[in-house]
């Protein structure tokens, strides 16, 4: 029972000798969860159904790193090249994930509840809210957030993320709103505009019940070892300072190789 004379929480119970995390000891949760089981257990309070693990897992690992293009990762290097330490070199990566970069995830999901508000004020099917949705957007020169790539027309990673929601029996109301859209932004603009992985993430979450105030997190979270790779390699193969092109780099590193047999 809490005392009113302290301020509580919910998160972690500290004890001598003992740390549970939303209850669960931590020891016994070592070695028997994923990391991104614990992330959703801090998260959320409750562990993933066991199908939903694997789901949460590769969603971390499609957001890892993109090369050294993304805002976050020339932010970081940047900073590194000024001889700012790893942590204010990540930071200065993760201060650059916002609603056009990797933090386009908390947007979308608002995307997704404005398309079922509007079928349901309407009465409207999934297709035609979807397709008055992108015609609003288009009358007030929005972008929708979780569509369109720098790169990529069809984004390897949500066609994957998609696929083992379905196998997760996860795939809902979210991903099956998205794939509308998507499908609406083509009719309307005539060319493929591609559920991008924060769209991906966006519906997953959604259709895992994820509120959208913490949606953002799984793509900053997920990029922190990118980031901190590039801050790495930044201060460990380049001169301090020197003048950072925004694209004008090679890869050097292993040439295209299969997963061992067994991974
Ligand atoms: C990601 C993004 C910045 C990539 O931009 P880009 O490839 O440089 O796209 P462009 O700016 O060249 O846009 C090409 C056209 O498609 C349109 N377009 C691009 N993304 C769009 C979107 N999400 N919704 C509506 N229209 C979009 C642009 O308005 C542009 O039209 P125009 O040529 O008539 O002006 C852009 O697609 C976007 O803003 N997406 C929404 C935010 C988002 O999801 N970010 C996460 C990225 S992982």
């Amino acid at each position: 029972m809490a005392d009113d004379q302290h301020w509580t929480t919910a998160i972690t119970e500290i004890k001598p000798n003992e740390v549970r995390l939303r209850g669960y000891r931590i020891d016994e949760l070592m070695a028997r969860v994923s990391f991104a089981d614990a992330i959703f257990l801090a998260l959320m309070g409750e562990l993933p159904a066991p199908g939903v693990s694997r789901l949460l897992d590769a969603m971390l690992v499609a957001s890892i790193d993109h090369g050294a293009t993304p805002p976050s990762a020339l932010a970081a290097r940047t900073a590194a090249s000024t001889g700012a330490p790893l942590n204010a070199a990540v930071a200065a990566g993760v201060l650059s994930i916002n609603r056009h970069h990797g933090g386009a995830i908390e947007d979308c999901m608002g995307v997704i509840n404005e398309a079922y508000a509007l079928a349901e004020a309407n009465d409207l099917s999934l297709e035609v809210a979807a397709a008055g949705l992108v015609a609003l957007y288009r009358k007030d020169k929005k972008r929708m957030a979780g569509f369109g790539h720098r790169v990529h027309t069809a984004d390897p990673r949500t066609a994957r993320l998609f696929a083992l929601a379905e196998e997760a029996g996860v795939a809902g109301r979210g991903m099956a709103m998205l794939r509308a859209l998507e499908a609406a932004l083509a009719a309307d603009t005539g060319r493929r505009l591609p559920i991008n992985v924060d769209g991906a993430i966006a519906a997953v979450l959604f259709d895992l019940g994820v509120p959208p105030a913490l949606a953002n997190a799984f793509f900053i979270m997920a990029r922190v070892p990118g980031l901190v790779a590039h801050v790495h390699e930044e201060q460990t193969r380049e001169r301090p300072m020197r003048r950072i092109h925004p694209s004008d780099h090679v890869y050097d590193g292993p040439a295209a190789r299969e997963l061992p047999d067994g991974r």
